[in-house]
């Protein structure tokens, strides 16, 4: 195989066969291909996109290039749910333990930051001690005994995109859907599920902003998963704004194991919910949403999903006070409170910009090899709609000096937008749902 050839070819608008894929990852996954010749290509299907037999080609062959979990004989409903990436979007810390708590077992892979989004594996080692990288073994273990696990692509588990993951982030090849799917379909498939819910972002902040993108990503995962014998459904939530208030690793562990303790914000639990009843549904432990939704809330207001989240915390080698205690979590060195500038009707929160800001802050990375701080990043209590007061407190910046306090702030002054009335309505909370049937508009 000569890559360049290859690289030519993609970039002129030509297609690659299966067999080509399945050398590429294999070789990019043994190390014989270096990195900046796979940034090349990535950049190549980024501008090209994929045809449709390249897309399943090279799913199967990221799928291939690790082992996969396997729980034949073993009866226990298994499903799991993947965001395509937000901001302040801490649900799998909640959802995991919840629908696990739910008698549903939950073999959770996830990844890091991915551009201005956060990642679920940078806020799960935000908690001492905490192992996402347990061996295949382990996570099976661990999955059959609680009934979830919470880890990231190992050199065992799809490491084609434990790689191409962390080239993407920083080589601005993050927004394709065939390369989003193939991601996300390769980790999903190597669960051992019996079914997949996906939270597919759509408005401002999410990779594919716009509605018909993030319908046409939610059509092309669900046909790779079925196609597959993975029953898939997608609910397209909002990304117009960061959903519940904190963002950073750190502040949304925190906000996830309040959300756990039923004291969670009222978007972030709504979402969960909804992502939650879909995975109660396709276990089939419940037969309706309105009974799949009592069953998650007597979850929480139990204390059985809080409980569950320690038990996984402290199996995978954290510590389990963090969940009675969350104040056992690194702090920031500096927090400051930040007023609204003027009084009016707050028009956005963008998410973008807090995003990047919180790269700024040292809480993402900018080249493969950066080590994160996980204290850093905002807790923002407006939401767009709300009306303010000039000098009322809307905001605080956790920083790891002064100067990133002033650098929050100018962040903060520009994603939140206070004007006289609201010119734009947010985006309904959960607005579809796809299924391979078709697409059901739910407000
Ligand atoms: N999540 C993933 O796992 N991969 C992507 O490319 C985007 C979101």
């Amino acid at each position: 195989m000569i890559i360049g050839l290859l690289i030519e070819r993609k970039r002129d608008g030509g297609a690659l066969s299966p067999e080509e894929w399945s050398a590429v990852i294999a070789e990019y996954t043994a190390n014989q291909v270096p990195d900046y010749q796979m940034s090349a290509l990535l950049m190549a299907v980024f501008m090209r996109g994929l045809e449709r037999q390249e897309l399943a080609a090279l799913t199967d062959a990221m799928l291939a290039s690790g082992d996969r979990l396997s729980f034949d004989g073993w009866a226990t409903p298994r499903i799991d749910k993947h965001s395509t990436g937000g901001v302040g979007d801490k649900v799998s810390l909640v959802l995991a333990p919840l629908v696990a708590a739910c008698g549903v077992a939950v073999p959770m892979m996830s990844g890091r930051g991915l551009g201005h989004t956060g990642g679920t594996l940078d806020k799960l080692e935000a908690i001492p001690g905490f192992r996402t990288n347990l061996s295949l073994a382990e996570a099976k273990a661990q999955v059959q005994k609680m009934g979830c696990a919470l880890i990231g692509q190992t050199t065992e588990i799809v490491p084609a995109d434990r790689k191409l993951y962390a080239l993407r982030d920083v080589t601005a090849t993050i927004e394709s859907i065939p390369l989003i799917a193939a991601s996300i379909m390769s980790k999903k498939l190597a669960e051992g599920l019996t079914g997949l819910v996906l939270d597919v972002k759509r408005g401002s902040g999410a990779f594919l902003p716009e509605l018909d993108r993030g319908l046409e990503l939610a059509k092309t995962m669900i046909a790779l998963g079925e196609d597959r014998g993975c029953p898939t459904v997608a609910l397209l939530t909002a990304m117009d704004r960061p959903l519940g208030r904190a963002c950073g690793n750190v502040l949304e562990t925190e906000e996830a194991i309040l959300t756990l303790r039923g004291e969670g914000p009222a978007d972030l639990l709504e979402v969960t919910y909804a992502l939650g009843i879909e995975m109660l549904l396709a276990a089939g432990v419940e037969r309706n949403t309105k009974k799949a939704r009592k069953k998650l809330e007597t979850a929480i207001d139990s204390g059985l999903a809080a409980e569950k989240f320690e038990q996984i915390i402290e199996a995978q080698g954290g510590n389990p006070q963090t969940v009675e205690d969350p104040s056992v979590l690194p702090q920031a060195q500096a927090v400051e409170v930040y007023s609204a500038p003027r009084t009016g009707v707050v028009q956005r929160v963008e998410p973008r910009t807090i995003g990047r800001a919180i790269i700024a802050l040292g809480g993402g990375r900018r080249t493969v090899d950066d080590v994160i701080d996980p204290t850093v990043g905002f807790v923002i209590t407006v939401k767009p709609a709300d009306k303010v007061l000039e000098g009322e407190p809307i905001a605080s910046v956790f920083a790891k000096d002064a100067d990133g306090i002033q650098a929050g702030f100018a962040a903060l002054d520009q994603a939140i937008v206070i004007g006289d009335k609201l010119a734009e309505k947010p985006l309904p909370l959960v607005s579809h749902r796809v299924t391979r049937a078709g697409v059901e508009a739910l407000r």
